[in-house]
């Protein structure tokens, strides 16, 4: 994880240039990729740092999870405790070999089928590990490993392929932003050329066994390093005025946000290469929420601001300028503050939570489902959880208005919260009523571990349940009058 990875200093200026009144169809750059996960939903997870003097427990941890709805998550290992914690549950896991683990790794097929057997199959499917990310930004920070990318993901991939998950588990190796030159215009982008004996093999790995190309895309660094040239506006995904706009002189697309063309500057970059067919993955992209004196724009603020809208924006699935039918994913960095981390301060400063689970800041995502925390309130509610047989249920709800003395009138026949009459609903109602009644008290909302924590308001949530068909189309279309 190198977040002074730094995107090359670029001419941004030219690109600035005008307002264009033209609406161009995207070039044909879009139209040949097929993308094996286009039915699968976009999503936001988390990458997970452990440079945390106090981190959870891993069964606190996945618990917190569950709590904040988070179902992807990158770790930077595979820490076996964890992938433990983490079986039988939908959370969904990209494990990762460290950078100095690629020298073993590379060189002997036998090390790289020892890893998978001890990291992967003893875990998989109870855990689901969805894809090993091969070391961090290897050609940018340790160049003298790069000769070893690529035997160890083959060597990776051909254990696995002799385990048979190679079609559920995926192999590639997350880049920095700077492996791309002249992003700007994103039409013009290519690979660092010092790079191509490595990425033309690894992009026909990736094309061949439909992997994604893993990239780590930090608008921050854009920012930090064109001050004046791109607006903070459009590294923030705030909405511009058309003369702030980036339009791409060669393709006339409008750029309304960096991400999206950091995005597209390595789609254009694969094509130069000839690979078409391979998806984006955004392994990180975050900002920081504190800084030090050079860095005054890690605020809390532009910190919010950017990963409200970075939510907002995959859960919109708008795709980028170039490939509107293909959003990527993207997780976040990161979970937790890294209290450990060395100097500048915004390194101790990306996450979202402080390590004992506490926000740092509260997210401006209401409309994204229930999805991590809300602004708007600071409330919390008890409810029941997915995936719980009815038995159980029944008995914690018996336990919760009987012994616990919740206040339980209303879910009885005739009463208000009596509909829907199942036992989920009803459990949830008792659970909060509890919850509530003992002051949201630590350990209060727990039932035998069938309750958990949200943020949603349970009378909202048979709403959002009826109305989750809709919303997407709805914020769309909202989306629409309010901008560009
Ligand atoms: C844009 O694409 C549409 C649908 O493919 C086509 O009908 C239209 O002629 C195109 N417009 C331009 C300016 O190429
Ligand atoms: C690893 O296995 C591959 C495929 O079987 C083979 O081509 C390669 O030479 C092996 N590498 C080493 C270091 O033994
Ligand atoms: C391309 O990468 C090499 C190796 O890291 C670096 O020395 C060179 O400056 C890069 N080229 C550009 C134009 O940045
Ligand atoms: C890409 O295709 C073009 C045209 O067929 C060819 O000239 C070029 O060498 C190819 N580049 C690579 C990296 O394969
Ligand atoms: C949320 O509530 C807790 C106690 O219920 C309080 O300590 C905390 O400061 C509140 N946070 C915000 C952002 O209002
Ligand atoms: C239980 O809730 C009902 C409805 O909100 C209320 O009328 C009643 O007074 C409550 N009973 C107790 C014992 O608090
Ligand atoms: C967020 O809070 C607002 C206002 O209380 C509410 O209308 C909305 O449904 C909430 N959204 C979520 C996702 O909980």
């Amino acid at each position: 994880m190198a977040f002074t990875s730094m995107v090359s200093t670029v001419p941004v200026l030219f690109f600035f240039f005008t307002l264009l009144l033209v609406s161009a169809n995207s070039s044909s750059l879009s139209h040949d990729i097929k993308v094996q996960e286009q039915d699968k939903d976009p999503f936001v997870g988390f990458n997970i740092g452990t440079d945390v003097s106090n981190l959870l427990s891993p069964t606190e941890l996945v618990k917190f999870l569950q709590t904040q709805k988070v179902n992807h998550v990158r770790l930077y290992d595979a820490d076996p405790e964890l992938l433990k914690a983490l079986a039988k549950t939908k959370i969904r896991v990209i494990i990762s070999v460290p950078n100095n683990q690629l020298l073993a790794i590379g060189s002997s097929n036998s090390t790289a089928a020892s890893w998978i057997g001890r990291n992967v199959v003893a875990y998989y499917p109870e855990t689901l590990i969805t894809a090993i990310s091969v070391g961090d930004e290897v050609l940018t920070t340790v160049p003298s490993s790069a000769p070893l990318l690529l035997p160890a993901i083959e060597s990776l991939y051909n254990a696995l392929v002799a385990s048979n998950l190679h079609t559920q588990i995926k192999v590639s190796t997350p880049h920095a932003a700077s492996i791309m030159l002249d992003t700007f215009p994103p039409s013009q982008a290519y690979f660092n050329q010092t790079w191509h004996s490595i990425m033309v093999p690894l992009l026909q790995f990736l094309s061949k066994t439909g992997s994604p190309l893993m990239m780590n895309l930090y608008p921050y660094y854009v920012y930090m390093q064109n001050k004046g040239v791109v607006p903070l506006d459009n590294c923030l995904f705030e909405p511009l005025t058309p003369s702030k706009e980036m339009v791409d002189p060669n393709t006339l697309l409008h750029y309304t946000n960096v991400l999206d063309a950091m995005v597209d500057a390595a789609y254009v970059s694969m094509k130069n290469l000839n690979v078409s067919d391979v998806v984006v993955l955004v392994t990180e992209s975050g900002w920081p929420s504190k800084g030090d004196s050079k860095e005054p724009y890690a605020t809390i603020d532009n910190a919010d601001t950017y990963n409200s809208n970075l939510i907002k924006h995959v859960f919109d699935r708008t795709g980028t300028p170039l490939h509107p039918e293909m959003t990527s994913s993207v997780y976040i960095y990161e979970l937790f503050n890294e209290d450990l981390r060395a100097s500048p301060v915004s390194e101790a400063s990306w996450g979202l939570f402080y390590a004992n689970s506490t926000p740092v800041y509260l997210l401006h995502v209401s409309g994204s489902g229930t999805f991590l925390a809300n602004d708007t309130t600071n409330q919390t509610y008890c409810i029941a959880m997915d995936g719980v047989d009815a038995k159980t249920l029944q008995a914690a709800l018996d336990w919760a208005c009987g012994p616990g003395r919740s206040n339980c009138s209303e879910i009885q026949p005739g009463e208000s919260c009596y509909q829907p009459n199942n036992v989920k609903g009803h459990a949830s109602f008792a659970f909060n009523s509890y919850y509530q009644k003992e002051g949201r008290a630590s350990g209060s909302c727990d039932f035998k571990g069938v309750a958990m924590i949200t943020t949603t308001d349970p009378e909202m949530l048979m709403f959002q349940v009826m109305e989750a068909a809709f919303s997407r189309e709805a914020r769309r279309s909202e989306i629409g009058h309010r901008q560009w």
